[in-house]
């Protein structure tokens, strides 16, 4: 019998491939702790895996080595009290959204919000109210939500009990949350802002000054960081910050310590340890060439004439969105010829590619990603844009989308017969983990043609079983 290929196998391939990574985790690998002096960690890996003995503090009761880490990211962000977090964001939003939405309470969140925020409101027994993100149509992606679009909601559920919004998205675009502070405090709630995508922001600002600010910085009271996906830190590892008086830490913790592991691991929280230390010992070099390399690369890349690299007044430039259609090159199908060029990136969108650049990307890896760019335009010629062949960028801009009672009953139905059946279950495409369709939402033809597409372009959609089917409301 053929031997199956084993996870270690996989990743031992790959790894042996030596890759370029533009995806998370933002560390790329282990040469930036073996080159800033954290090798150690790597060689006693399986040594210091360890859980609650003497001396090692315990997550949930910290008073020495932890407690020293949290501060040391408390004093960083200069939040009021930080979190270290070892299931990833979706813990410390979870647990945010449980500290302020009481039972049957209501969350007004940013429709874009990814499916953690989602579940977090379904645990806390609360109601979503969605805050509609603006369509930026050249590029078929959603892009901020606006102070404006905020101020209706909050007029319109005056007793919502916060607001919670992603920014930056994952295409890289922020919200003006220091606006949207003033307004959501002004009606006397709380702000909580989803930073999974800007760990970072907070050192750009510091010693680059031009990305957009850090949330933290801009009066939000809540904000959650993966600081796994751009920083140096192992997959999972997070930071929570409360930033303002409104929120009672004993509440937070309460709830953090209902949803996390009981056995958080040491090798997460120790490689949270050694970010903070890298970023107050080299964070000035190390954010200052990741700057530079990010300028190169814009800079190189412009000269692909029909290159096209998404720009905006609001976008944090650390995520490379590329658009190649002008050579007739779709994003799945650059993703490919990426990936056959050993360039692995984060997140295909119609014809958009984001390359998710971290802290451990070198400038190496930026160059690796120009000369495949021009090699791949090269082989192309410039052709017109067909009729018709952005049609998987529409499905974001089809109007109101019809809303109900979250069905009780529920039941499979093929896919391509859902049309017009109220969602019971969320339709995710992962990457990047925003609902599709939530539950209560009736499905539309555009939705169920474009979730079929995706399918068929090889792409996971969760919430459509092996057999192709989706949970509806039983009629
Ligand atoms: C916008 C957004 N928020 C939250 C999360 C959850 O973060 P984590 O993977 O750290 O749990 C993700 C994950 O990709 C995300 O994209």
């Amino acid at each position: 019998m053929e031997k199956k290929q084993s996870i270690a196998d996989f990743l031992q391939k790959h790894a042996q491939a030596e890759p370029i990574s533009f995806h998370m985790p933002g560390h790329k690998g282990a040469a930036i702790y073996r080159e800033h002096g954290y090798g150690v960690f790597l060689d006693r890996f399986m040594d210091w895996d360890i859980t609650e003995i003497p001396g090692a503090d315990n997550l949930f009761q910290t008073e020495s080595i932890i407690a020293e880490t949290m501060h040391r990211y408390q004093t960083m962000y200069h939040a009021k009290k930080s979190y270290l977090l070892i299931n990833g964001s979706s813990t410390g939003l979870i647990a945010a959204i449980m500290t302020a939405v009481p039972r049957g309470g209501k969350l007004i969140m940013a429709r874009n919000c990814h499916k953690s925020v989602l579940n977090g409101v379904m645990l806390a027994g609360g109601q979503p109210i969605y805050a509609q993100p603006e369509l930026i149509e050249d590029y078929g992606i959603s892009g901020q939500v606006t102070p404006m679009e905020i101020a209706r909601c909050l007029r319109e559920h005056p007793d919502s009990n916060a607001v919670l919004l992603t920014s930056p998205n994952y295409y890289g675009i922020c919200s003006d949350i220091g606006a949207i502070a003033e307004i959501v405090h002004g009606a006397g709630k709380l702000l909580i802002v989803d930073q999974a995508h800007g760990a970072h922001l907070k050192f750009f600002d510091l010693y680059c000054g031009d990305n957009p600010k850090a949330a933290e910085n801009l009066g939000a009271d809540i904000v959650i960081n993966s600081v796994h996906k751009t920083l140096a830190a192992f997959t999972q590892s997070a930071v929570a910050n409360l930033c303002t008086e409104r929120i009672d830490p004993y509440v937070f913790e309460d709830k953090l310590q209902m949803i996390e592991s009981t056995s958080p691991s040491y090798l997460l929280m120790a490689s949270l340890d050694i970010n903070a230390d890298l970023l107050e010992k080299k964070g000035e070099t190390l954010i200052r060439q990741w700057k530079e390399n990010l300028q190169y690369f814009y800079e190189k890349a412009a000269e692909l004439k029909d290159l096209r690299l998404m720009q905006h007044p609001l976008l944090d430039d650390t995520k490379i969105n590329l658009d190649m259609s002008a050579y007739g090159i779709s994003g799945l199908e650059l993703e490919a010829q990426l990936i056959e060029r050993g360039i692995f990136t984060e997140l295909v969108t119609g014809d958009i590619v984001m390359c998710m650049s971290g802290i451990g990307n070198r400038r190496c890896d930026y160059e690796r990603l120009l000369s495949a760019l021009s090699e791949i335009a090269k082989q192309r010629t410039f052709r017109e844009e067909k009729e018709g062949e952005s049609a998987l960028c529409k499905v974001w801009d089809r109007g109101k989308v019809e809303q109900r009672a979250i069905p009780l009953e529920r039941e499979r139905v093929q896919l391509l017969e859902a049309a017009g059946r109220v969602c019971a279950s969320s339709v995710i495409p992962y990457p990047p983990g925003i609902p599709l369709v939530c539950p209560g939402e009736v499905m539309d033809e555009t939705v169920v043609q474009y979730v079929a597409q995706l399918r068929a372009a090889g792409e996971k959609v969760i919430g459509v079983d092996e057999l192709g089917r989706v949970v509806v409301g039983k009629e």
